[in-house]
This record gives C-alpha cells, sequence and structure tokens, in this order.
C-alpha cells in the first residue's frame, strides 16, 4: 500500500529541513528564536526548524476548527504509542493499562521519583547529561550523584557500579535515571547495554527511570531499544513523548509508562498530576505517534545528511574540534578543549541550561553562533559546546562558517 502523501501541497523538496527560510524562523516567539538578538544564529536548544507535521497540523485544526479545547482524558495517547512501539521498534510488551499522562516528560520524571524515592535520596545520572536532570532532581529534593560516559560517550559500567553503591550507601530508595538515547552526545544505548543497566541496577537495589524523549529519532546505522523492553527491567518506569522528533514542546504532553513489576507504583500517581497535560497537546502528541511515522521518515533523512553535512563542514572550517558522530537525536557534542579557550565556569554547577562559559561564549560573542554550553551538562562537559543540527542545511553552513572565521579572529587577537 502506499503511505499517504507526507506534503499537502505534494512539492518536490519533501526534508522538512528545507521547507522555512530564516525569516520565516525569526518570526517565532519560541525560546530558540527571542533569547537572543536577531543578529545570532540559534543552534542551542532542542527545538526544530520544521513546519508542523501535516497530520499534526490537521489534527490541530480539526480540534480548533470544533472548539474542542477542553480537558484531556482517555488512552488515545497510549494506544498510539503503543503501535509506533510496536511498528518501529518491535516492541509489543507495551500496555496502555500501565502508563499514564503527564504534564511533560521532566514533569513526568519528577512525579515516577516521588513515587519511588524520598527526600534527600540520591538520583544517579550519567554526566555529560541534559542540565534540567540536575535542576529537576535538586528541585525535588533529591540529591544527584555522576556516573560518567566513558571516553567512547557510552555509559562506564564500572562507574555505574561504584555510582550505584555510593547511591545505595548515602540514601534508602536510590534511583537510576537514564537518557536513551543520550544527549548531548546522541549515544543510542545498545541491548547488550541495557541489559548490564538492570543487572547493576537490580544488585543495588535501584529503580531506573528512563527518559526516551528521544527515542524516535535514531538515526540511521542504530537501533532504538526500549528500557521497558529488557529483562530485568520489569519494576522500571519510561518517559515518552512526540515533542522532540515533531517539535511539540509548546504542546503540553508526555506519557509515563510503567513495566509489569512498577504497575502498582503508578497507580499512585496522584490524580491532580493528571490535570497538568493540555487536551490540545495530547490531541497533536496522539497524531504524531498515529500517522506522523512517514513524516518522521523524511525528518530522519534530513538530520542524517546534516549529520554529514556537519563533519564535512567540521573539517573544513573547525579542524580542531572533535565530532563525535552521533547515533541519534538532532544533538551534536563537540569536543572544543584543543582551542585553547579558558573554560572556567560562571558559577561552577551544572543545570542551568542558558548559562554560557567558555568556547559557547566565544562562539556567541564572536560568531553570533548560539550553541548549548557543554559546562552545564555536569562533569566532561567543559571545552564543549553542544551544536543543534536540526535546523536547514543553508543555516548550518552559515553557522559553522561563521565558527570557523570566529576561531581565527580569536586566535589573531591572542
Ligand atoms: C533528554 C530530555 N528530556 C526531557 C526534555 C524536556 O522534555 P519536556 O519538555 O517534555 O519536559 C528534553 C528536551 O530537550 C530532553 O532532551
Amino acid at each position: 500500500m502506499a503511505s499517504p502523501a507526507p506534503f499537502a501541497d505534494g512539492s518536490a523538496d519533501q526534508n522538512p529541513l528545507t521547507r522555512l527560510t530564516l525569516d520565516e524562523l525569526r518570526q517565532r516567539t519560541s525560546v530558540k528564536w527571542r533569547m537572543h538578538p536577531p543578529d545570532v544564529l540559534p543552534l542551542w536548544v532542542a527545538e526544530l526548524d520544521v513546519p508542523l507535521a501535516p497530520p499534526v497540523g490537521d489534527a490541530l485544526h480539526r480540534a480548533i476548527d470544533l472548539g474542542d479545547t477542553g480537558y484531556a482524558h482517555g488512552t488515545a495517547y497510549a494506544e498510539a504509542v503503543g503501535d509506533f512501539a510496536a511498528r518501529r521498534w518491535g516492541w509489543n510488551g507495551f500496555r496502555a493499562d500501565h502508563t499514564t499522562v503527564v504534564p511533560d516528560v521532566m514533569m513526568g520524571i519528577v512525579e515516577v521519583l516521588r513515587l519511588v524515592t524520598d527526600p534527600g535520596d540520591a538520583v544517579v545520572v550519567c554526566s555529560p547529561v541534559y542540565p534540567p536532570f540536575y535542576a529537576f532532581v535538586a528541585h525535588a529534593g533529591r540529591q544527584v550523584i555522576e556516573a560518567p560516559l566513558g571516553p567512547d560517550l557510552r555509559m562506564d559500567p564500572a562507574a555505574l557500579d561504584e555510582a550505584f553503591r555510593r547511591a545505595r550507601a548515602c540514601g534508602r530508595r536510590p534511583a537510576f535515571l537514564i537518557c536513551n538515547p543520550h544527549n548531548p552526545t546522541g549515544t543510542v544505548h545498545r541491548r547488550d547495554e541495557l541489559e548490564a543497566v538492570a543487572t547493576l541496577a537490580d544488585r543495588h537495589g535501584l529503580r531506573v527511570i528512563s527518559d526516551e524523549i528521544h527515542a524516535p529519532l535514531v538515526l540511521p546505522g542504530a537501533h532504538f531499544t526500549p528500557y521497558l523492553a529488557v529483562a530485568g527491567a520489569e519494576n522500571a518506569f519510561a518517559l515518552v513523548s512526540a515533542s522532540k522528533a515533531w517539535n511539540l514542546a509548546g504542546l503540553k504532553a508526555a506519557l509515563a509508562v510503567a513495566g509489569p513489576r512498577a504497575a502498582a507504583d503508578l497507580d499512585r500517581m496522584p490524580e491532580e498530576v493528571g490535570h497538568g497535560p493540555s487536551h490540545l497537546g495530547v490531541v497533536a502528541h496522539t497524531a504524531a505517534f498515529r500517522a506522523g511515522g512517514p513524516w518522521l521518515d523524511l525528518l530522519l533523512d534530513g538530520l542524517d545528511a546534516n549529520r554529514t553535512l556537519l563533519r564535512t563542514l567540521l573539517a573544513t572550517h573547525l579542524p580542531s574540534v572533535t565530532y563525535h558522530r552521533p547515533e541519534g537525536t538532532y544533538l551534536a557534542w563537540l569536543d572544543c578543549t584543543r582551542l585553547g579557550i579558558d573554560t572556567e565556569q560562571p558559577d561552577g554547577g551544572p543545570g542551568v541550561a542558558s548559562d554560557v562559559a567558555g568556547p559557547a561564549k566565544m562562539f556567541l560573542d564572536r560568531a553570533r553562533v548560539a550553541l548549548s554550553s557543554g559546562h552545564v551538562f555536569g562533569t566532561g562537559g567543559a571545552g564543549f559546546v553542544r551544536l543543534n543540527f536540526g535546523t536547514s542545511p543553508t543555516i548550518l553552513t552559515e553557522a559553522v562558517t561563521r565558527m570557523g572565521r570566529a576561531v581565527d579572529a580569536h586566535r589573531s587577537a591572542g
């Protein structure tokens, strides 16, 4: 059967990343486009420079036309995710009755932490990692323990073992918050790595919460394994959302999913948490998982091409920057330590996503390119920048060209 036409206008260029001009993007009012003055190319926060996927736009227009703007209800979101998981990841263990809709992924993580840990308990994270992991865990009154990734940017079993042991020693009900795929490195954890996590977590008595927001964004060459599909993960949780892959962060909704031995815990989620998700968010996310697959395939092709373009651009303009080719996400983790830029940190602590220091500050000041500053991702982040390549090849090319010129100017200045 022919798949549905991804674009209503049937235009030849179907790459969602080439559909909007810089002038059109600058009309947006989201944080990506309004945090910095208009001469800055924003390649920092994880928003995509794409129009809405047509099935998502259609579902939203239908809801608006109907005045269907009340409260969210029902299991449509969960069922759409379950079908998507079976189709894309070959996972048939998903149970809609073991899920609950939450306002967004980070609120979902906090609410699950409240179910399975107590104030003061330890939460292990693999640094460098998405800065709000630090901020939200601290805000929820839990303490972060880091298990740094290895030099290959993959989870390090020895570091995990040590962190789990420390977590166990300092708290009664510790947890491990895993980022799968991993932001900022784009590492897609393999099944054997996840099985090793499950074994270690079981040995040390940690509950695992898997943030799978980037799961639909696994690029050619890698395969996504849902943590809950792994043997030994039956008492774990996952958080799933359409917000990164279909650029729906402003339409608040996400899904908390419990493994079979965590379902009773999820049942204790207070009813009021379910008042947080936006009904239009649920409508949009459901449409994305249900009918947004063909559009997602076009996006992944565009991201794969950008991933290769970025390699070429860096080799040409910034040869001393090391690029670890991401397996998933639209985020590139660039090692700028050889640029010799002072990496002193303004406040010393991770977690504040908008803090800018070191190479990111130099690129902002001299290239007028906004990147995420590595130091806010925790141990292992200083001297790195995170670049969001979910944009047009034209903008990507202009940004890296400017970054190259900035390094030259920085070197000649002294
Ligand atoms: C790993 C990860 N988790 C969570 C989020 C935020 O998700 P939400 O807006 O649903 O809380 C992001 C956003 O970039 C992310 O990269």
